[in-house]
């Protein structure tokens, strides 16, 4: 029975992700800032809950020790554990910015450099957590685009450094998916993420509106992620990247088109959602 850690365990693709691994037979160290939150998922006796933070170095030491004892290695490590901050990148803090990096990014090197030895002595798996928005930069979302793409490119190093020793690691890219890191955006906006005197609030509001509309209702279900995470880690040879959506080839046409051509499309389709905003909002 091969070993998996998944961060972020308790929500969303996290939580699916290891349902559906030990459902496939993997043993799996749940990780979660509070572990109440995975009692339900932990009566399975195959999955371990432990407790932790991915900015923690207290919590990564203590995990450790708790995977050496129970003498399984660690085959897999699912650096899933993220968050996302919105908003004109004119107006975000460096605080704000410095806080997306540290979990979306420190968090994930902390985890994978700590647990590498394990995942050396297995030739095991690193499966990084990254989104479309790791390739396609859109608006109002910038710390979090930012983020992403950082990790697309730690995870292109490290795989070009690890490869000779028998270590793969994989990119897992989903576009949108039904998950409450939707209802948490919607929060952080509504607390004052988004400044009614900013210069981009209208287009910044109709976007955010619009994003978090589509997030909560026509997502793809997490499940859907969760399953193409156990093929990266079950097949012998797995990509280097797999999108998760439903309009893949939309996607990978963004990945081909100039650049310039791009900002086009964005521009306008802004454009057109501040209008169908605007009409919602007088109605
Ligand atoms: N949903 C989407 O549309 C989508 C699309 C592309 C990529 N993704 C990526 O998928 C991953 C999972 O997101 P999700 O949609 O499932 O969101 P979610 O339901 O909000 O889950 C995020 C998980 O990350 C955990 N987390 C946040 N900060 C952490 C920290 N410092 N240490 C440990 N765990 C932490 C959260 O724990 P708490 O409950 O304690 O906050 C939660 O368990 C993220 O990397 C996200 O960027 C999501």
């Amino acid at each position: 029975m091969k070993a998996v850690l998944v961060t972020g365990a308790n929500s969303g693709i996290g939580l699916a992700t290891s349902a559906y691994l030990v459902s496939r037979g993997f043993h799996v160290y749940a990780g979660a800032r509070n572990t109440d939150l995975l009692k339900d998922l932990c009566k399975n006796p195959n999955i371990i809950p432990v407790k932790l933070d991915v900015t923690n170095v207290k919590d990564l030491i203590s995990l450790k020790k708790l995977i050496e004892k129970k003498g399984k290695g660690l085959f897999g490590l699912v650096n899933n554990a993220g968050i996302a901050k919105v908003g004109p990148l004119m107006d975000v803090s460096v605080e704000d910015i410095r806080t997306q990096f540290e979990v979306n990014l420190f968090g994930v090197h902390q985890v994978t450099q700590a647990l590498f030895p394990l995942l050396l002595e297995a030739k095991g798996r690193i499966v990084m957590m990254s989104s479309d928005s790791g390739f396609f930069a859109t608006p109002f979302v910038g710390p979090y685009c930012a983020s992403k793409f950082a990790l697309e490119g730690y995870a292109d190093s490290l795989r070009r450094e690890v490869l000779n020793h028998g270590v793969k690691v994989v990119l897992i890219e989903p576009g949108r998916v039904k998950t409450p890191i939707w209802q948490k955006s919607e929060k952080e906006i509504k607390k004052g993420g988004i400044n009614p005197s900013s210069i981009f609030w209208k287009e910044a509001m109709a976007m955010g509106k619009y994003a978090l509309q589509k997030g909560k209702t026509s997502g793809l279900p997490p499940l859907a992620v969760a399953k193409t995470v156990c093929q990266a880690l079950i097949v012998k040879k797995p990509k280097l990247r797999y999108i998760v959506a439903e309009n893949k080839f939309e996607y990978q046409l963004m990945k081909i088109l100039p650049a310039s051509f791009v900002d086009k499309l964005v521009t306008n389709k802004v454009q057109k959602v501040i209008r169908i905003t605007a009409k919602k909002d007088k109605k």
